[in-house]
């Protein structure tokens, strides 16, 4: 565990600030559902940013990690894109369990599984900080 300067606090690459945003180190935080949005996998870098366990996260539908800061219309857009072209891109402010929340910038993919299923793919990597100033501008515009 280390501090800086502002008092935040560090620990297994996270970073802890005052207001309950979590930074992390991680280079991607990785998840996948089935066609209904229902977890099947997540990575260890997303349980950890998450703070949840496998047990917390697989087979719950994916809002189980939605912030009410979200705008609707950002899912919206993200479900009608995946659906109609494969894919989406965006910034997703997550809740974590226990409390704080975690910005992020998704890459979410459609594929199909060997048996011909259709599942949901989300790479999410760490946005900037001007970005992430501009999706709360932005969504702060949105229903
Ligand atoms: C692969 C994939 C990853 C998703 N990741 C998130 C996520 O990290 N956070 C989130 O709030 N919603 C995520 N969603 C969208 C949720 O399925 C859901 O639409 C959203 O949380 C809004 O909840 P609602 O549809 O019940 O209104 C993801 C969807 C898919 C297909």
């Amino acid at each position: 565990m280390s501090k800086n300067n502002n008092n935040d606090i560090s620990v297994e690459g996270l970073t802890f600030l005052d207001d309950g945003e979590v930074l992390f180190n991680d280079l991607y935080l990785l998840s996948e559902t089935d066609e209904k949005g229902i977890l099947t996998y997540a990575s260890d870098s997303f349980f950890k940013v998450a703070n949840m366990t496998e047990e917390d996260l697989i087979g719950q539908p994916h809002n189980i990690v939605r912030h009410p800061d979200m705008p609707r219309t950002a899912f919206k857009s993200l479900w009608n894109d995946v659906q109609s072209k494969g894919f989406w891109t965006g910034y997703v402010k997550n809740s974590r369990k226990g409390g704080g929340y975690y910005w992020v910038y998704a890459t979410v993919l459609r594929s199909i599984d060997k048996s011909g299923n259709t599942k949901y793919v989300s790479i999410r990597v760490k946005p900037s900080r001007e970005d992430i100033q501009k999706a709360i501008e932005l969504y702060a515009t949105l229903d």
